[in-house]
Order: C-alpha cells, then sequence, then structure tokens
C-alpha cells in the first residue's frame, strides 16, 4: 500500500461484485474512503466489511439503481452527507445482454442505454456538481473494445458505450478548466461475475469462456479486476493531474488486431 488516494472520497457505481468491486478494494487499499454502490444489499455490506477488515479504512454501502437520474443525484447527495465531499468517481456500473440490430427491441434497448450510458451522464452530471464546489475532481468511465467498434451480437450496449466515449471526451474538454478531469479505461475481457453469469446462460462454461478469450486477446490472457484497479488508481491520483481525455487501453491488445 503507498496511499496513493489518501483520504479521497471515492464513489464507484455498480461495486457490488465484478470489475467495479475490484477497484474499490484497490482504492481503499491505496487510502481512498469508499461509496460501494449497486442494487444488491448483502453484497454490498459484505463488501463494506471487507473493506474495513482489511484496510481499516471506512467505507460505506449506498444502494441505489443508477438507471435514472434521480438514482443518481440521491447516490451523490447521500455520499456528500456521509463523506461531506466527492473526490473520484468511477462509472463503471453496466449490463451486456447480447442483441443484433434486427431483434433487438425498444425495450431492450432502453434498458442497457438507462444503466450504460444515461446512469454515467447522471452520476457525472452531479458528481461535477460537487467537484466544483471543492475545485477539482476525476472521473473514470469503465468503457469497452466494443465502444469503438462492437460485436455484432452486442449492438445497443456498444452504441452506448460509445456514448460514453463522447462524454468522456465532453466533459475532458469543457471542465479541464475547473481542474475536473475524465478519462476512459478500455476493458478488454475479464471473467467477472457478470460475464461468467451470461455465458452460462447462453451455455458456455468458466473453462469455455476463458479458453475462448485466451485464444482472442493478444496477450493470450484475460485480464483481471485487479488489472483494471491499477489504471483506475492512476487515473484518480494527483499523479495524473495533467491528464484528462485519454483512453487508457487495458486489453491485452483485445480490439488491436484487424478482423480482415
Ligand atoms: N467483464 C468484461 O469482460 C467487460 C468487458 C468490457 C467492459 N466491461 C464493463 O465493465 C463494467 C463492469 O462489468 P462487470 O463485468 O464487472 O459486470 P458484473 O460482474 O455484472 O457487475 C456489474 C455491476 O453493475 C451493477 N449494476 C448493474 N445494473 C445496475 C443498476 N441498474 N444500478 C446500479 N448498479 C447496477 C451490479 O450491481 P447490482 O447487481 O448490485 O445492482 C454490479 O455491481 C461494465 O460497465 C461493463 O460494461 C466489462
Amino acid at each position: 500500500m503507498s496511499n496513493r488516494l489518501q483520504d479521497k472520497v471515492v464513489v464507484i457505481t455498480g461495486s457490488t461484485k465484478g470489475i467495479g468491486k475490484g477497484i474499490a478494494m484497490k482504492c481503499a487499499e491505496e487510502g481512498a474512503k469508499v461509496v460501494v454502490s449497486g442494487r444488491n444489499q448483502e453484497a454490498g455490506n459484505a463488501l463494506v466489511e471487507e473493506i474495513e477488515r482489511n484496510y481499516g479504512k471506512e467505507a460505506i454501502f449506498i444502494q441505489k439503481d443508477i438507471s435514472s437520474e434521480l438514482g443518481c443525484k440521491e447516490l451523490m447527495k447521500e455520499s456528500v452527507a456521509h463523506f461531506g465531499r466527492i473526490d473520484g468517481l468511477v462509472n463503471n456500473a453496466g449490463i451486456f445482454p447480447r442483441g443484433t440490430i434486427l431483434d433487438t427491441t425498444e425495450e431492450l434497448f432502453d434498458k442497457i442505454f438507462d444503466v450504460n450510458i444515461k446512469g454515467a451522464f447522471f452520476c457525472s452530471k452531479y458528481a461535477i456538481r460537487e467537484m466544483l464546489k471543492i475545485g477539482k475532481g476525476a472521473i473514470v468511465q469503465i468503457g469497452s473494445t466494443n465502444g469503438y467498434l462492437g460485436g455484432e451480437n452486442l449492438v445497443a450496449y456498444s452504441c452506448a458505450k460509445g456514448a460514453m466515449l463522447t462524454l468522456n471526451k465532453h466533459i475532458a474538454a469543457h471542465y479541464a478548466k475547473k481542474q475536473i478531469r475524465s478519462n476512459w479505461i478500455t476493458v478488454g475481457w475479464v471473467a467477472s461475475e457478470g460475464e461468467i453469469e451470461l455465458h452460462e446462460s447462453m451455455g458456455v462454461d468458466q473453462e469455455k469462456l476463458v479458453s475462448w478469450a485466451e485464444s482472442s486477446i493478444p496477450s493470450g490472457k484475460m485480464q483481471t479486476a485487479e488489472d483494471m484497479a491499477y489504471g483506475v488508481v492512476y487515473l484518480l491520483s494527483d499523479e495524473s493531474n495533467q491528464v484528462t481525455g485519454t483512453e487508457l487501453h487495458i486489453n491485452g491488445g483485445l480490439g488491436l488486431k484487424s478482423s480482415i
């Protein structure tokens, strides 16, 4: 532990499991006061206990569904009510159900957009309001290789991540003068709880998922939540105070190879 986030207040959406949980733990290990969030109360409370036990840092769980503006607003308001400020926001909550353009319904499209971009947009809005009060802040957008092109069967997800990439550039361009930064991480392929669950529902067990992923990723290895967390810590820390609008690819080269 090197306390690179000492006493910064960091809100991480979707941190009850998967990549968000790994990010929350690493931020706490680096000295941050962490707001764990998501809908699953039991998992959120368990993570708070784990953080306090392992790192002796204060953390809280705030149960919110971020698919509405109100949920995002309340998450930031309650974070400030508890910790007094927000230094960092990680827009991590996301869902990735499959669908081609031919079979995606309006209902599925709205569900994906509500969590993956509407949530990130409005969490950014209310976090920026708080960051303006303290004169600085850092946001990390948890993106995907699909934000650049997108798999045939992931079209609404890809479009939502593409919009998140624009949101990243927008915040970076217009809030740099206020010392508020935004950076994006291109996640490669992580065997998170959600990814395993989704593949199992499609008849692909974890072993098959890993061997498929390893043969698709140039580095031959899946990434981990911890790999993402190292990047997040850098982008939230003062070490990156002049870094904004960047896209940090933590993907073992996934998406770099030509598909032709
Ligand atoms: N895994 C990968 O290979 C991969 C690749 C590229 C990008 N990503 C991105 O990485 C991020 C995390 O994915 P993951 O793989 O860790 O997924 P995961 O294991 O399914 O975890 C998703 C998290 O999002 C939360 N969440 C979902 N809907 C929510 C809602 N309406 N309101 C609040 N929280 C909500 C879940 O919490 P609750 O269930 O408690 O609500 C959970 O904590 C996503 O943005 C995803 O697009 C993942």
